[in-house]
């Protein structure tokens, strides 16, 4: 049976993105939610590829969902300290390879992502806004170094990064999205709003299996079928890797939790990021068992219901064109 949807004010988010064919799912995903999420903006990072090419990714997966009425903002393009590095063994040279999606027609907005966040968080009230960060924390860093006075404006940032059990996957010991930027990862770390880690723990038991692929497919509209399509594309490295029945989809749990909490768990400890060291650059440092007395600042979480997260992805994405 379809979820029923509550008649409740929209939660109002903020996406942070470097889409990516996950990010772009977890796009879609929040575009095909307006009772529960009122999109105020999307702003796009450098991070699986470069800064222009991930805004006009953004653009293409605004104007597949129909939804031309959201504005799209470019952030930064390159981390805080760090050369970038990017992605496109995974996501192609476009970040975005697998369908053949039109040149958007709709532009990008003339403030920076940087400036949008922080004038969003200033002329809102307290607890608000909830940032979804898909990849490296670069702009969330900067708006929160620029305007510390936002930090307890922000409801929650919630974000896709980092691992515990499940190790990394851009070197042993670190997941992409931290590694690219750690040090914007140790700014929001520490700046006192409340964070839920959505880590590899949880996206590695999320997997894109060939069954929920075609149901993608079988959902018989254009958004089906370019999701179909970039799915497929980016399975062949995970796959190739992990040898696993599916591909992990990271990105869409980070929306999925704003939309259903209880679809996961875990729990609130320390978590730090490893900055100083170049075997471990942006390593989680998970504090999972309390074994430190450090004071706990993140909800780390560590299992997803799967099956509710691909019925959550099927039944919404259905609804648009
Ligand atoms: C993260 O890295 C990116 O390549 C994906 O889009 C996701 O945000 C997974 O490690
Ligand atoms: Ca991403």
């Amino acid at each position: 049976m379809p979820e029923a949807k509550p008649e409740t004010t929209p939660q109002k988010i903020i996406i942070d993105t470097d889409p990516g064919q996950d990010d772009a799912v977890a796009l879609l995903l929040a575009l095909a939610s307006p009772q529960e999420l009122e999109v105020l903006g999307i702003v796009s990072v450098a991070g699986n590829v470069g800064l222009a090419q991930n805004s006009k990714n953004a653009l293409k997966i605004v104007e597949l969902s129909g939804r031309d009425d959201i504005r799209v903002y470019a952030g930064c393009d390159r981390p805080i300290r760090r050369t970038p590095v990017t992605a496109e063994h995974v996501h192609g040279q476009s970040g975005l390879d697998g369908p053949d999606l039109p040149d958007p027609k709709i532009s990008l907005e003339d403030v920076h992502g940087v400036d949008f966040i922080i004038q969003t968080l200033e002329n809102s009230p307290e607890n608000e806004i909830i940032l979804c960060a898909l990849g490296p924390l670069t702009n969330i860093a900067m708006a929160l170094v620029r305007a510390p006075h936002i930090a307890p404006k922000i409801k929650e940032i919630v974000l896709m990064g980092g691992g515990c059990f499940e190790g990394g996957n851009i070197t042993p010991t670190a997941e992409f999205n931290i590694y690219v930027d750690p040090e914007a990862a140790d700014i929001v770390m520490h700046c006192g709003a409340p964070i839920t880690i959505i880590p590899l723990d949880v996206t590695h038991a999320a997997l894109a299996t060939k069954d929920r692929l075609q149901s993608f497919l079988n959902m018989g509209n254009k958004t089906g079928a370019a999701i179909h399509q970039m799915l497929t594309f980016s399975e062949r490295f995970d796959l190739e890797k992990y040898q696993w029945r599916g591909a992990p989809l990271h990105d869409p749990c980070v929306i999925a939790y704003v939309l259903a909490p209880d679809m996961f768990s875990g729990r609130f400890i320390n978590v730090e990021i490893e900055v100083s060291s170049e075997l471990t650059r942006g390593m989680t440092v998970a504090d999972f068992w309390g074994v430190t007395d450090r004071e706990p600042n993140a909800t780390f979480m560590r299992y997803i219901d799967d099956d509710h997260y691909y019925t959550m992805l099927a039944e919404r994405l259905a609804t648009l064109p």
